[in-house]
């Protein structure tokens, strides 16, 4: 995928702003709050119609505005589709070639997009649901109905995390949003566990790209329950067990909520054993991974790393700015990058 323009409206501290990308290298220049992590989340905002930034849309709108407004051109191969998000306080509409689009899986077809941020540098080390969220939105981007399960997943434990919160337990609905949750569980821990392993090679592939170094690397993940012929009745009996637990609590203590991925360097835990700079190149490599996943080159996501060259050293720097030559479309900001045959935007 290609985004070819972009033009954004009262977006943040950009009124108005047109800009044209190339393919391969886009690199963003700019002082110190001028507005270039603004324009990268604009390009997210594309794929998920929502900030990476964990915000309100109220915050997106420019301060002096009530509406914010994106435009895209994007290409996937061939197809040329324009893209419109009208943002205000109360919501947002999005239009793909004049035309509404309501579910959030039609949006990101049309516009995917891989995210390396600052923060990222503490995905190992920060807490297991920055980790989930890696799994959950690219096996929903691949797979809706994964999004679906999930969403199914997340009423009911909604549903049973309010029956323990009320005084007078009804054991009945108490089993049925029990049952709800081993159902759903199911499919989604089937998911992830294919996800982890496909990703293994991968990730083992990136870092010797990004390091030069062939570290044995591996991504370990640990369902709550393990997959097996008799699966229905091990969660359930799991789930009996935490029950009195549950109920002093108040919350449901188990389940494909609770889970964790965990990654490890030559063998030793890579958050708690990683050096920083060793946190930053593995969490890269894997927020990375996604894009050998997909085959089909017209819909390779669009790679956008923010802030992530001035804090690597020169060596690594030049590693990294080689392997990124291979994706069809990538957006790097920067203070004052410069790389030979890449698109300039100075802000
Ligand atoms: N809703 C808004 N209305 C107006 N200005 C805003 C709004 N939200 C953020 N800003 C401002 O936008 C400016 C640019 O922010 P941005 O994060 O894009 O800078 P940057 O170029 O990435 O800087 P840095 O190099 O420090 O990362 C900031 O000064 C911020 O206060
Ligand atoms: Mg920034």
């Amino acid at each position: 995928m290609i985004v070819k323009s972009l033009g954004i409206r009262n977006f943040r501290n950009h009124l108005l702003g047109e800009y044209e990308f190339g393919d391969g290298l886009n690199i963003i220049t700019g002082p110190n709050a001028s507005g270039k992590t603004n324009i990268v989340e604009a390009i997210y905002y594309l794929s998920l119609a929502r900030s990476f930034r964990g915000v309100e849309d109220a915050d997106i709108i420019n301060h002096k505005s009530e509406v914010s407004q994106i435009d895209a051109m994007v290409y996937e191969g061939q197809i040329k589709r324009n893209i419109r998000i009208l943002i205000t306080k109360k919501g947002r509409s999005v239009l793909v070639n004049g035309k509404k689009v309501s579910r959030l899986s039609e949006l990101s077809k049309c516009v995917n997009v891989l995210l390396f941020e600052p923060k990222d540098v503490m995905l190992f080390r920060g807490s297991p649901k920055e980790r989930r969220n890696f799994l959950d939105i690219n096996l929903s981007k691949q797979f809706p109905i994964y999004l679906e399960y999930i969403s199914r997943y997340e009423k009911a434990l909604k549903q049973r995390n309010e029956i323990l919160k009320s005084g007078n337990i009804d054991k009945n609905l108490l089993d049925a949003s029990t049952e709800t949750l081993v159902k759903y569980a199911g499919p989604i821990i089937n998911y992830r566990a294919m996800f982890v392993k496909d990703i293994n090679d991968i990730l083992i592939k990136i870092t010797h790209a990004l390091t030069g170094v062939r570290d044995k690397i591996e991504i370990v993940y640990r369902p709550f329950v393990n997959m097996s012929s008799d699966y229905q009745s091990v969660a359930l009996e799991a789930f009996n067990r935490s029950l009195e637990s549950d109920l002093r609590h108040k919350a449901t203590s188990i389940g494909i909520h609770r889970e964790d991925i965990s990654v490890s360097l030559n063998g030793k835990e890579i958050g708690t054993y990683g050096s920083q700079g060793e946190n930053r190149l593995v969490a890269l490599a894997l927020k990375l991974s996604p894009y050998f996943m997909i085959t089909d080159r017209d819909k390779k996501p669009v790679v956008v790393l923010d802030d992530v060259m001035s804090e690597l050293d020169p060596k690594h720097r030049e590693q990294l700015i080689k392997f990124l030559r291979k994706f069809e479309q990538v957006f790097i900001t920067d203070t004052k990058l410069e790389i030979e045959g890449s698109t300039q935007i100075k802000l």
